[in-house]
């Protein structure tokens, strides 16, 4: 049977390209000519092809929609104009399947389609692996150049925060961690809380930074290299920068996984520490994954915990608290999500778990969760009241309190356990 080919190509080559395709024995049959990429898109999702031949120039072509089209199940053939060979760079760092020269006459076109038969071929004999969830190139190469992954040893190590609902204190973990970790080393913080990020006001950014949208954006495109990150980072104190949220939660759908990849990457690049503020919820929709093109309130969140090589699982130090942590401990790993991690319990307090608390505490964390090794910061309402009315870390403002010096103790278990190289599952 032929395989259905949607051709979204412009000018001259597109009639070649489709003659050459009918006159391919058969094997290819030219299903939909689309005019632009939303064309593409819906054509791609009806199941109306399994192979896409494009211009590389298609108007608002990024990383987002190779992502759409492989996860429809099409490979993806770019045609570039020879004059233009960055066009052709970028789309084969967005994850196309290839890239080749436009056609100029009808023996050009034939080549193209051997190609173009060749990755389909590679496509069905290479059963064990499946489609691409994610483009090839957004797992690891950020596109601009200048923003290539260096050496192993010197790329730098994501750390995610993240905890169940009922504000637990990531945001408070997240912003002193990465505050202790920038006393030794470069470290950038990141607020991809999509309900309800406040990191920029926790750490007094009075202007309205662009932030992580900003760089999701630049991702998108494929311009996101270590210079526009700093750019969009501002420093706020020696050696730490900070990359903001979404300032309203319904800009959630500007952070899709697919331009989110690519900021962790290059993130590496910028920074030794990359410390994530999470949102708390992991659920994915079933309904809405139906639709491929539906953006995910919680893709960054997801997408954070995937790309991070440690977790930090915060949660608080009360009855109803505790038994949160132990499902959301379960939760990740039913979703094979933080499988290096480290557990903090916080906010623990006589007043709701007894005498001695922290001893209640480890218990309950034994029996029900099998953790042994969780760290516990203590309720330090005058500490945290402090740092947050002048909008300083504890660190900065009450380093003596007793939550800094847990949260140090917590930002020196981050560094030895991904210093050494040593990750305890
Ligand atoms: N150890 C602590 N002692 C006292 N208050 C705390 C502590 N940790 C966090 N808080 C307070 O709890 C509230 C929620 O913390 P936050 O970090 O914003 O939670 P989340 O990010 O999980 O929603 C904030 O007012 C914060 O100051
Ligand atoms: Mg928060």
């Amino acid at each position: 049977m032929a395989v259905g080919v949607l051709c979204a190509v412009q000018g001259t080559a597109e009639s070649i390209l489709v003659q050459a395709m009918e006159g391919s024995g058969g094997r290819l049959s030219v299903t939909r000519r689309c005019a632009d990429l939303t064309e593409l898109l819906a054509a791609a999702e009806a199941g109306l092809g399994t192979l896409a031949v494009v211009s590389v120039d298609l108007d608002q072509l990024d990383r987002e929609s190779v992502d759409l089209l492989h996860r429809a199940g099409v490979r993806i053939v770019g045609v570039a104009d020879p004059a233009r060979p960055w066009l052709a760079e970028r789309l084969t760092s967005f994850g196309a399947d290839l890239v080749v020269d436009a056609p100029g006459d009808e023996a050009d076109a034939s080549d193209v389609v051997r190609d173009a038969l060749r990755v389909l071929d590679a496509a069905v004999h290479d059963r064990t692996r499946e489609l691409p969830v994610q483009s090839p190139g957004a797992l690891g190469a950020p596109a601009a150049p200048g923003a290539g992954p260096g050496p192993a040893s010197e790329r730098g190590s994501v750390v995610a925060v993240w905890g169940p609902t009922g504000a637990p204190g990531r945001t408070t973990v997240a912003v002193n961690v990465a505050a202790e970790l920038a006393a030794g080393a470069p470290t950038l913080l990141v607020d991809a809380d999509t309900y309800g990020g406040c990191v920029a006001q926790v750490v007094g950014m009075l202007d309205e930074a662009p932030g992580l949208a900003a760089a999701a954006r630049a991702a998108g495109q494929g311009t996101l290299d270590v210079t526009t990150l700093a750019r969009l980072s501002p420093t706020i104190a020696p050696d730490l920068r900070v990359l903001s949220g979404i300032s309203r939660a319904d800009r959630w759908p500007e952070l899709p996984s697919s331009s989110l990849e690519p900021v962790w990457s290059v993130a590496r690049s910028l920074a030794r520490w990359t410390v994530v503020d999470c949102g708390f919820c992991l659920e994915q929709d079933e309904i809405l994954s139906y639709d491929t093109r539906a953006p995910r309130r919680n893709a960054a969140t997801v997408s954070a915990l995937e790309a991070a090589d440690l977790v930090l699982v915060v949660g608080s130090g009360d009855p109803v608290g505790i038994q949160r942590l132990v499902r959301g401990l379960g939760e990740l790993t039913d979703q094979g999500l933080g499988s290096s991690r480290v557990v903090l319990v916080n906010r623990v307090r006589a007043s709701v778990a007894g005498p001695r608390p922290a001893e209640a505490v480890a218990r309950a964390l034994a029996r029900y969760a099998g953790v042994t090794d969780a760290i516990l910061v203590p309720e330090d309402r005058p500490a945290l009241d402090t740092a947050l009315l002048e909008a300083r870390t504890l660190r900065e403002v009450v380093p003596g309190s007793p939550a800094r010096r847990a949260l140090a103790a917590v930002a020196a278990r981050v560094e030895s356990t991904l210093s050494s190289g040593a990750l305890v599952g």
